[in-house]
């Protein structure tokens, strides 16, 4: 009897993990069938930069890219976001991490670390995120009034 009490305990979390895991994007369809993909939205094209949540990030596109060639032949981003090209379009230039290789040399030209530039800019769409998300920036965190016990603040 103590032993079948055992094997119950041990298989608990077993049951309990499947019965509460489910994929947020896949929703409750079964690993071995696909789900109908959902309908491609429409991107930000507001224009409007928008405020970064930490000084590194990589800001993020606020204008369609829809279309745009970035391959061996072409990079259409730097037609506009290059240091020669952007008297015209108006468009802040790649800044100069962009010109940086990885030993920290500065470069005549974009560094091909940095040529695809989807790898770091995306664009944004006006939808429900599918994990939820408590980050604080860090003006938000200065601001906060420590919790109790924590050491003072440095006057
Ligand atoms: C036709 C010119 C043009 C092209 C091509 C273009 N951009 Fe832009 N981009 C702009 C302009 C102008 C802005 C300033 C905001 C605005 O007007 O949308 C901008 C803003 C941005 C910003 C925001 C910068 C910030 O500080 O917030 C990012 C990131 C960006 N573009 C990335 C890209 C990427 C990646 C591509 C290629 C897939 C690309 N852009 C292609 C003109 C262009
Ligand atoms: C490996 C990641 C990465 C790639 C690839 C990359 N960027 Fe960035 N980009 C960043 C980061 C991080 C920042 C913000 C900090 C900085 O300036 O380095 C940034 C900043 C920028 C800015 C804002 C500059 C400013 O001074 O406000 C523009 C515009 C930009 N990138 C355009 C591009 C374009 C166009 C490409 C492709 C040719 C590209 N980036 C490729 C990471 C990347």
């Amino acid at each position: 009897m103590k032993k079948i009490f055992l094997w119950l305990l041990l298989l608990l979390p077993l049951f309990a993990h499947s019965q509460a895991f489910q994929d947020r994007m896949r929703g409750p369809t079964p690993l071995n069938e696909t789900t109908p993909p959902p309908p491609i939205v429409n991107p930000d094209n507001s224009d409007v930069r928008r405020m970064r949540n930490y000084a590194m990030q990589p800001p993020i596109v606020p204008h369609k890219i829809e279309g745009y060639q970035i391959d061996k032949n072409a990079n259409r981003c730097m037609m506009c976001h290059a240091r020669t090209r952007t008297q015209e379009s108006q468009a802040p230039m790649i800044s100069v991490t962009h010109f940086m290789d990885r030993q920290g040399n500065f470069l005549a030209e974009l560094s091909p670390r940095r040529y695809f530039c989807l790898q770091c800019h995306v664009p944004q769409a006006d939808l429900k995120p599918l994990v939820d998300n408590e980050f604080k920036d860090v003006d938000t965190m200065l601001n906060q009034t420590p919790p109790q016990g924590a050491p003072a603040k440095k006057k």
